[in-house]
């Protein structure tokens, strides 16, 4: 099934500010190479088939790459970001009003979350991060919006600030994850939940291997990931392995700059 997806072109990324602690201004990061890059994630996608449309980067927002976060999209519903740091909160309204105007039913949120960085959604539940960005509160909105059952689960290792830092969605169905970016009794739920999940080492986590997007059968990840990918090759995926160091300057991999639309526009 192909997939729609949204992103930006990185063409005013920088890495100026710090929010996590992958960030570090001094040493900066290059535009042209997280171009390029970004232009080989966009080629891997229209490759498998999916569709990529496109929203226009704003100058002075150099983390707009980082499409997840603009919204999360279910059923064609569109709940909004509400961005915790003000160097990323004009964010939310220009994701909001790009998806306006195109005919979607856009809800405003109330509560501070970062989209897609932490909502993650498999065929019956809405997986939902907290503890770092996203208020809890944000959770229940989005589930009275979407009409989606969401689990809380919370964050607490800073380098894995985001849900989407620390689990995927291999499927409709299952994930894979990195225990220990989580608290403990959210340990359990995911064990619970997911008995057969896909486990990750500190290594793999540590490149991002887990920002990954997954379409069922090929799974796009950091080519750095190296265990994780072996892994994922036995259950039966295909590894799309992509180059996305000088995103990662920034705190993002492939899932980060990959906003699903999920609906029937
Ligand atoms: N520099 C960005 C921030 O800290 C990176 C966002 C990464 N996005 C994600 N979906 N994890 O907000």
């Amino acid at each position: 099934m192909p997939k729609h997806f949204l992103m930006c072109r990185p063409e005013f990324f920088a890495v100026e500010y710090s929010i996590n602690p992958w960030m570090r201004p001094e040493a900066g990061a290059s535009r042209d190479v997280a171009v390029l890059q970004w232009e080989g994630l966009k080629a891997a996608y229209e490759e498998l088939g999916h569709r990529v449309s496109l929203i226009d980067p704003i100058d002075g927002l150099p983390d707009m790459v980082f499409a997840a976060n603009g919204a999360l999209v279910v059923d064609g519903r569109v709940y909004g970001a509400r961005f915790a740091y003000p160097q990323r909160g004009p964010e939310g309204p220009a994701y909001l009003r790009w998806f306006a105007a195109r005919g979607y039913p856009v809800h405003e949120p109330r509560h501070v979350n970062e989209g897609e960085g932490d909502f993650l959604a498999l065929d019956e539940v809405v997986l939902a991060g907290t503890g770092f960005r996203t208020d809890v509160r944000a959770h229940q909105e989005s589930q009275e919006v979407l009409g989606r059952p969401v689990i809380s689960l919370t964050l607490v290792d800073p380098r894995f600030y985001h849900l989407d830092t620390a689990l995927f969605p291999l499927d409709g169905r299952n994930v894979a994850y990195y225990p220990q970016a989580f608290s403990l009794g959210s340990q359990e739920v995911l064990r619970r939940m997911f008995p057969d999940a896909v486990l990750a080492t500190a290594e793999d986590a540590e490149v991002l291997g887990l920002n990954a997007v997954s379409d069922g059968t090929h799974v796009v990840m950091n080519a750095e990931a190296s265990t994780l990918q072996l892994e994922i090759k036995r259950r039966g995926y295909e590894v799309i392995p992509v180059d996305l160091s000088e995103l990662r300057k920034a705190g993002g991999g492939p899932k980060c700059c990959t906003l699903e639309i999920r609906g029937n526009k």
